[in-house]
């Protein structure tokens, strides 16, 4: 195993901007675990799967090639070889994607490619169960996560600054809903592993927060081995 850090936490707390610029600082690969499950999701919305069915959604992903690959540093996510990185991240691919991935199957075809990743190079990973099921020797594992206020008003300035109409209570909404799914499922379910530090964004900047977890990955790089 490489040096890994796995960071979990709620739907919107950042971890992917806080990933992208940890790796950049620490020189470390980005594994984006979210973008697999959209892609799963997609691939059954393009289906037309009833995604209520367990059955169907399973029948659905069997065939499924999710891989990825990196282009100019950037993890590109590909269903099937065809690349789906910028269609995963509608909002109706993210709820599509908290629903399907609760299901067993979906799970167990994603947690090889995500640990045979980590065993071929350092890499920080995201996701809700990084630190719990897929990596979980890890040498640093980091709970990230902010009010539902915080994350559904920084979702809200995304979107407003794209020039997509958006309703503040509806994302508030959501957000709330997406995370007692992700929390309350019966497999894999996101949750502060006992020995994850937890990082509070809502009143830090990115800077700090990215500050935060570059010094504590250093210090811990120091005494692995
Ligand atoms: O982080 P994200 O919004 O891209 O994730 C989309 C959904 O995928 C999330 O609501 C739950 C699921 N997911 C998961 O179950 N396990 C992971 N490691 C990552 C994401």
């Amino acid at each position: 195993m490489g040096f890994n850090i796995a960071i979990d936490g709620p739907a919107g707390a950042g971890k992917s901007t806080i990933a992208k610029r940890v790796a950049r600082e620490l020189g470390l690969i980005y594994v984006d675990t979210g973008a697999m499950y959209r892609a799963m999701a997609l691939a059954c919305l393009k289906k037309g799967v009833d995604v209520t069915d367990e059955k169907a959604v399973e029948d659905a992903v069997e065939k499924i090639v999710v891989s990825i690959s990196y282009k100019d540093g950037e993890q590109q996510i590909l269903l099937d070889q065809e690349n789906v990185t910028g269609l995963i991240r509608a909002e109706e691919v993210g709820n599509t994607a908290s629903r399907t991935s609760a299901y067993p199957a979906v799970r167990a075809k994603l947690l090889s490619l995500q640990q045979e990743l980590a065993r071929r190079a350092d890499v920080i990973m995201d996701g809700r169960d990084i630190g719990t099921c897929v990596l979980p020797d890890a040498p640093l594992k980091i709970y990230l996560t902010a009010s539902v206020e915080t994350r559904g008003m920084r979702r809200y300035q995304e979107l407003t600054e794209k020039g997509v109409p958006c309703d503040f209570r509806e994302i508030c909404r959501d957000i709330q809903e997406r995370d007692a799914r992700d929390m309350n499922r019966d497999i894999a379910p996101l949750r502060q592993d006992a020995d994850a530090v937890l990082v509070d964004s809502s009143e830090m900047t990115i800077q700090e927060v990215t500050d935060t977890i570059t010094a504590l990955a250093e210090e811990r790089r120091q005494s692995w081995k």
